[in-house]
């Protein structure tokens, strides 16, 4: 009897800390406007993105959101006294919910684009990337130009997506899509298509976490230059100017270098 009783004291002792986690939880993520954070009344961000894109977002073994955009953002946030909740929620929604406003900040080595410019706004470029092909070793191909009439395999809506169909036409049966850029290389090693198209840094990180897999890349400078930059909603000026000016104090005192290990300004 004394058992149970004690049992039944801790169920409930359980259960209480169970609802206080809840509710701490809710007062941090309610509404769409940033949520005040109940502990150092600093302004929360909701922040986007895809992580399977290392060494800019990937999930470690604890199952945190880690590398360079977390980094990034997080010494922007220091600067600028404000924090960020990182929300692990694929590519395409990374837009739309930025779109509709459930999240705050699109942080995914995002391209800055005059098409996406339409609809939402960027601050400036943190990083420079380039597209890049990647073949089987034992591949014959050379050039972007001798993709034309091959099997491509990219990320949907993603640069590389683009940029395939700008060389077969938007209606190529030859160009599979697929939800992130690991898959696309993994289909590519399959047979399933004849090269992937992804951006370097990625790829080539892919290529170091995987030495077993045979893998040849074709760098082309027919790809264009690409930057990086964080989005926000179309408007959404206080955001903007916010993540700017952070940006802006770490790429002067050093910070941005240190955490890209690239020179670009
Ligand atoms: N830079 C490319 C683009 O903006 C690909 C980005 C993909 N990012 C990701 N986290 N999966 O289209």
């Amino acid at each position: 009897m004394k058992k149970r009783v004690s049992m039944l004291l801790m169920l409930v002792a359980a259960l209480m800390l169970a609802l206080v986690g809840c509710g701490a939880k809710e007062d941090k993520s309610s509404g769409s406007a940033p949520a005040e954070d109940g502990g150092s009344g600093k302004k929360v961000y909701k922040v986007g993105t895809e992580a399977t894109f290392a060494p800019f977002e990937s999930i470690d073994d604890k199952g945190n959101i880690v590398g360079i955009d977390v980094d990034i953002l997080q010494a922007i946030a220091d600067e600028m006294n404000f924090e960020v909740e990182w929300q692990n929620i694929g590519w395409e929604p990374v837009f739309q919910t930025i779109k509709n406003g459930e999240t705050d900040i699109g942080a995914s080595g995002i391209t800055i684009t005059e098409e996406r410019k339409q609809s939402f706004d960027f601050t400036e470029p943190y990083y420079e990337s380039q597209l890049l092909i990647v073949v089987k070793e034992d591949s014959k191909i050379k050039s972007l130009a001798e993709l034309k009439d091959k099997k491509v395999s990219v990320q949907i809506n993603a640069t590389g997506h683009l940029a395939a169909k700008k060389l077969q036409g938007d209606a190529s049966t030859n160009i599979m899509a697929f939800e992130n850029q690991p898959v696309a290389i993994q289909e590519m090693l399959n047979g399933n298509v004849d090269a992937a198209i992804g951006d370097n840094a990625v790829v080539y990180e892919y290529i170091k976490a995987h030495p077993d897999q045979k893998l040849k890349v074709i760098e082309d400078d027919a790809f264009d230059k690409e930057y990086y930059g964080f989005m926000v909603q179309k408007g959404n000026k206080e955001l903007l100017n916010l993540l700017n000016e952070g940006l802006q104090k770490i790429k002067d005192n050093g910070k941005l270098k240190e955490i890209t290990g690239s020179d670009f300004k």
